[in-house]
C-alpha cells in the first residue's frame, strides 16, 4: 500500500513537472507600453536579458584616420571606396574580413596574387553589398534612424547570415491537400506557429501588397481580403513579432488592429522596415542571381533574401541599438539624407 502511494506521487509530480514546463521560470517583469487597461505590455526576464546582451555585444572597432592619400589613387580597381584614405581602407578590409569571412581570411575575395582581380563572385557580391549598405544607411532613415547597419548586424561572422528565406516553390503533399501554402509545417521563421511559414514573398519584394485584412468600408464592396492572404498577414506578423523579440501590442492596440491612430510610433517605424526590405531585396539581393554559384540558391534559383530576423535575430533593436558607424563613417553618406515624405499606401 505505501508503494503505490509512493507511485501515485511520483507520478503526480512528473504530471506537475510536465505542466509547467512550458512556463517561463521567474522573475518575470512586464512594463506597460501603452493605454492602460489594453494590455499592452511587454514582458522581459532578466535571465534571458542577459543572454541577449551577450550574443549583441559588438565586435572590436578598428578606427582609422581620413587623412593621407586616397585609395583611389593608390590602388587600381576600387569603384566604391576611392574616396577613403588608405588608413580607412586597410582598416576596412579587415573588419570586412572578421564580420564577414574570419576562417577564410582576405582569400574569401581575394586572389592574393592580385588584389585588384575581380575573379572571385564574392568580391563582386560584397561590393554591391557595399553599395546596399550605404543605401540603407543614407535612404532608410526612417528606419535605421542615425544607428544604422553594417556588414556586421546582418552577417555577425558568417558568409550568409544566419536568417534569410529563399521564394518557395509549390509544395503538395502526396494526398488531397494541395498546394497547403505553408501550413501546418512550423518554422521560426512564423514562430513555430502552423500559419503560412515563409509569406515573405507576398510583402518583402517591390511590388508585394500591402498587409489588409479589415475593410474600410462596412460591407466588402471594395476591399476583400481572402482567406490565403489573411492567413499571410497573421503569418508574416508571427514572424515580425518574434524577430524582434515581442509581442503584437508592442506595435498594436489589439482592439482595433487596422487603426494607425491607435498604434504605437514603432508600427509606423516597422512599416519603413517593410519598405526598405522591399527595396534591399528587389533593387539589391535579387539582381544578384546571375552572379552567385547555384550552390547558393534556392529551389527557385533565386537569392537568400532578407527578412526582419536577418537585421534584428530576436531584439526589438539590433545589437541592442549600438551603433557601429562612428568608425566607418563612409557607410553613412553624408550629402544622402534619409527619404521623406513617404506616405502610409492604404490600398
Ligand atoms: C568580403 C569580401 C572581401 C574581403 C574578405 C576582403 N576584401 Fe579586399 N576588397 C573587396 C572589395 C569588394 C574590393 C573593391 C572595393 C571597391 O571597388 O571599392 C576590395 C579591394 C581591395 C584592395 C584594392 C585592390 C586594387 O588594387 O584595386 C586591396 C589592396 C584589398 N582589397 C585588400 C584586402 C585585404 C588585405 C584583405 C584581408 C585583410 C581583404 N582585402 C579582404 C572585398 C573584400
Ligand atoms: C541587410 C543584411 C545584409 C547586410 C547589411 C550585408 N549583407 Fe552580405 N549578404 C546578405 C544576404 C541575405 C546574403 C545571402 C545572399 C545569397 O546567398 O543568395 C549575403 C551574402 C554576402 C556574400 C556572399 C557570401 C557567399 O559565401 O556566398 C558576401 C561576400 C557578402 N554578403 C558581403 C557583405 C559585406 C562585405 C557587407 C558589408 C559591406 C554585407 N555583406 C552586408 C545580407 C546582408
Ligand atoms: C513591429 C510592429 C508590429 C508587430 C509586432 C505586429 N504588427 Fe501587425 N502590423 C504592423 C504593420 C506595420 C502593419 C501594416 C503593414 C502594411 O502596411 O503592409 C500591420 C498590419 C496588421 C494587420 C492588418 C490590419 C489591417 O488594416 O487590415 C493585422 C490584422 C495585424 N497587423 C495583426 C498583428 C498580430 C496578430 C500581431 C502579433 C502576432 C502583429 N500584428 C504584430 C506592425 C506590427
Ligand atoms: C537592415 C537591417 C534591418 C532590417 C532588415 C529591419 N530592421 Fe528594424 N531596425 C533596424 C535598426 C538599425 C533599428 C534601430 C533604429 C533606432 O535606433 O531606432 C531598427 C528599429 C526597429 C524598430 C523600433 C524599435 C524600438 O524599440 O523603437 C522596429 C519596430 C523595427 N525595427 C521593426 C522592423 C520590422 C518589422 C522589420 C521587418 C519588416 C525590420 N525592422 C527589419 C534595422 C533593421
Amino acid at each position: 500500500m505505501k508503494n503505490i502511494t509512493r507511485l501515485i506521487t511520483i507520478l503526480f509530480g512528473i504530471c506537475a513537472l510536465m505542466l509547467l514546463s512550458a512556463c517561463e521560470r521567474p522573475p518575470i517583469e512586464s512594463k506597460q507600453t501603452g493605454y492602460r487597461g489594453t494590455g499592452m505590455d511587454q514582458v522581459s526576464n532578466p535571465r534571458t536579458d542577459a543572454q541577449l546582451a551577450k550574443i549583441n555585444e559588438l565586435p572590436p572597432a578598428m578606427p582609422s584616420s581620413p587623412d593621407g592619400p586616397k585609395a583611389s589613387a593608390v590602388y587600381k580597381n576600387v569603384k566604391v571606396l576611392g574616396n577613403l584614405s588608405t588608413a580607412q581602407f586597410g582598416a576596412f578590409m579587415v573588419s570586412m574580413t572578421s564580420w564577414v569571412a574570419p576562417k577564410e581570411g582576405c582569400t574569401y575575395c581575394h586572389n592574393v596574387q592580385n588584389f585588384a582581380d575581380d575573379s572571385l563572385y564574392t568580391k563582386t557580391v560584397a561590393r554591391r553589398m557595399i553599395q546596399m549598405n550605404q543605401s540603407i544607411n543614407g535612404n532608410w532613415g526612417d528606419h535605421v534612424k542615425t544607428t544604422g547597419v553594417t556588414c556586421y548586424t546582418c552577417h555577425r561572422g558568417n558568409n550568409i547570415p544566419q536568417n534569410v528565406w529563399f521564394n518557395t516553390v509549390e509544395k503538395r503533399g502526396g494526398n488531397m491537400l494541395g498546394n497547403t501554402n505553408g501550413q501546418n509545417d512550423p518554422l521560426k521563421t512564423s514562430a513555430y506557429s502552423s500559419l503560412p511559414n515563409q509569406p515573405f514573398s507576398s510583402y518583402f519584394v517591390s511590388n508585394a501588397s500591402a498587409a489588409r485584412v479589415i475593410g474600410d468600408t462596412a460591407l466588402p464592396n471594395g476591399h476583400k481580403a481572402t482567406l490565403q492572404s489573411t492567413e499571410n498577414v497573421y503569418g508574416v506578423m508571427s514572424h515580425m513579432s518574434s524577430a524582434l523579440g515581442v509581442n503584437c501590442t508592442y506595435c498594436h492596440n489589439s482592439r482595433a488592429f487596422t487603426s494607425w491612430e491607435q498604434s504605437t510610433p514603432q508600427r509606423i517605424q516597422a512599416w519603413h522596415g517593410i519598405q526598405m526590405l522591399k527595396d534591399v531585396n528587389s533593387n539589391f539581393m535579387t539582381p544578384l542571381a546571375s552572379t552567385f554559384p547555384s550552390n547558393r540558391k534556392g529551389p527557385d534559383g533565386d537569392v537568400a533574401k532578407a527578412n526582419c530576423a536577418t537585421c534584428h535575430q530576436g531584439v526589438n533593436k539590433p545589437l541592442l541599438g549600438k551603433s557601429m558607424l562612428q568608425d566607418y563613417p563612409f557607410l553613412a553618406p553624408s550629402n544622402s539624407k534619409p527619404k521623406d515624405g513617404n506616405q502610409i499606401a492604404k490600398n
